[in-house]
Formats: C-alpha cells, sequence, structure tokens
C-alpha cells in the first residue's frame, strides 16, 4: 500500500515537475518572440530613416543623417528598470511599461535636419507618437539637448500584425559628442562634493558651446544655401 502511495507521489512530483518546465518554456519562447518584435521594429525604423536620407541626399546633394545607431535593452537592464521603478516582472509588465526596450539613435549633421526627419516620420500614417520630449528646446538642466520621441510601428509577422514601441533620439553631432563624454564622465563617482559640482558646471558651459557651434553651423548653412 505504502509502495503504491509513494509511486503515485512520485508521479505527482514528477507531473508538477513537468508542467513548471513547461511553463518556463513558453515563458522563454514568448520573450524570445518579444525581443524579435523589437529587433524587428528597429530595422523597419532604421529602413525608414534610411529612405528619408538617400531620398533626401537626391533632392539636395547632401545627406541629413550622419550615422543610425540602435540597441535592445539587455536582459539586465530591462530587470534592473522593472524593479528600480516598482513593476511587476512579466512580459505583459515590459510591453506596458518600458517604452525604451528599441532604441534607436540618428545622428544629424544640423539642428533643421533634426525636426525636418522628426516630421517626415512622424507624418508616415503607420507610424503613431506615443511621447515627445524635446530636450533641444527645453535642454535638461545639465546642459543634455536631443530631441526623443515614442513611437508605436507595426510589423507584419507570419499571420499577425504587432504594434511596437521604439525610443528614437535624434542629436546632433555636437549633441553627441558631448553627451557620450558625458555619460562617460558621470561613471567616475569617486569624486568629493566640490569636484562634482565643479565639473557639472564645467560640463554645462561645454554643452553651451556645443549648442552655440550647432547655431553657428546652422547660420552658416542657412547662407550658403540661400
Ligand atoms: P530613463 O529612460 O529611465 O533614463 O528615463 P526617462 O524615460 O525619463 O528618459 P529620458 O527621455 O529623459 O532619457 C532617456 C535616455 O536619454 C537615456 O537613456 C539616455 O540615453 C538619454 N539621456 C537622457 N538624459 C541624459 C543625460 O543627461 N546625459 C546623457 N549622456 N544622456 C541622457
Ligand atoms: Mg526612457
Amino acid at each position: 500500500m505504502s509502495e503504491i502511495k509513494d509511486i503515485v507521489k512520485k508521479l505527482e512530483q514528477i507531473l508538477t515537475e513537468t508542467e513548471s518546465k513547461r511553463e518556463v518554456e513558453d515563458l522563454f519562447n514568448s520573450s524570445r518572440e518579444l525581443m524579435s518584435a523589437y529587433r524587428c521594429a528597429i530595422m523597419e525604423i532604421e529602413t525608414k530613416f534610411n529612405v528619408l536620407n538617400d531620398y533626401f541626399s537626391l533632392q539636395h546633394e547632401r545627406n541629413p543623417i550622419e550615422t543610425i545607431t540602435s540597441r535592445l535593452k539587455s536582459p539586465e537592464s530591462i530587470k534592473e528598470k522593472l524593479i528600480r521603478r516598482g513593476y511587476p516582472i512579466s512580459l505583459e509588465s515590459i510591453e506596458n511599461n518600458l517604452f525604451d526596450i528599441a532604441g534607436v539613435r540618428v545622428i544629424c549633421s544640423f539642428i533643421d535636419d533634426i525636426y525636418m526627419l522628426a516630421d517626415c516620420l512622424l507624418a508616415q500614417d503607420d507610424i503613431t507618437l506615443i511621447e515627445k520630449k524635446d530636450y533641444i528646446k527645453n535642454p535638461k538642466p545639465n546642459g543634455y539637448r536631443s530631441l526623443h520621441l515614442i513611437i508605436e510601428v507595426p510589423i507584419f509577422l507570419q499571420n499577425t500584425k504587432k504594434k511596437v514601441k521604439v525610443e528614437v533620439q535624434l542629436r546632433t553631432i555636437a549633441m553627441e559628442f558631448w553627451a557620450k563624454l558625458e555619460h562617460r564622465l558621470r561613471y567616475k563617482k569617486h569624486l568629493d562634493e566640490k569636484t562634482i559640482n565643479y565639473t557639472s558646471d564645467e560640463l554645462l558651459e561645454c554643452a553651451n558651446l556645443c549648442s552655440t557651434l550647432d547655431t553657428k553651423m546652422q547660420n552658416i548653412r542657412n547662407i550658403i544655401e540661400k
């Protein structure tokens, strides 16, 4: 009798293990699908910008885009951000709460190109604007400048269409130069308060110099192209 009980217990244990194994597998497959959707959305947006760049260069004999880079947020960063913001850890929560899993950065030659490209992208009928943050017109207190867009783009899979959110950052070469170096310097955290204050002021001044440079370059172009 006790032997049968043992066998039943063992069977139950195997079933539960199989069940949870299946759950883990399902979760793994769904997360792979979700990440693939974000990768596809990045490709869609990159292509849209490449098309605009190509078309514009035919019309005006110059490229408004210097470079396009993109990144997919790593699983560690995703988990860290969900915890930091107090969101549940689930695929649904990632889709509903984090809008920067897919990121595309467009480095432009001139400030006007940023707005021209953003307008062209947003005018496309498959693109939905979710949020716009203009850190060029309203720079961050530390001097950070860029135009941020959260957009939604449909991607077409085997039998379905899925809307995916992408964070697009548009900035000039000078803004990129500043942001890259500021980001690197920010991670050196062993500084005392006096040094932090001094370097923050200096970085703000550098951001303003970059902005002056952008305005001057834009003015030169306006004169030449008039
Ligand atoms: P997070 O996405 O959690 O950072 O906050 P948020 O949604 O309020 O983001 P925001 O739109 O202000 O900025 C998002 C991204 O812009 C960051 O991940 C950076 O890539 C860039 N960024 C924003 N502020 C700064 C800054 O002060 N310095 C640099 N180098 N990059 C910045
Ligand atoms: Mg963000």
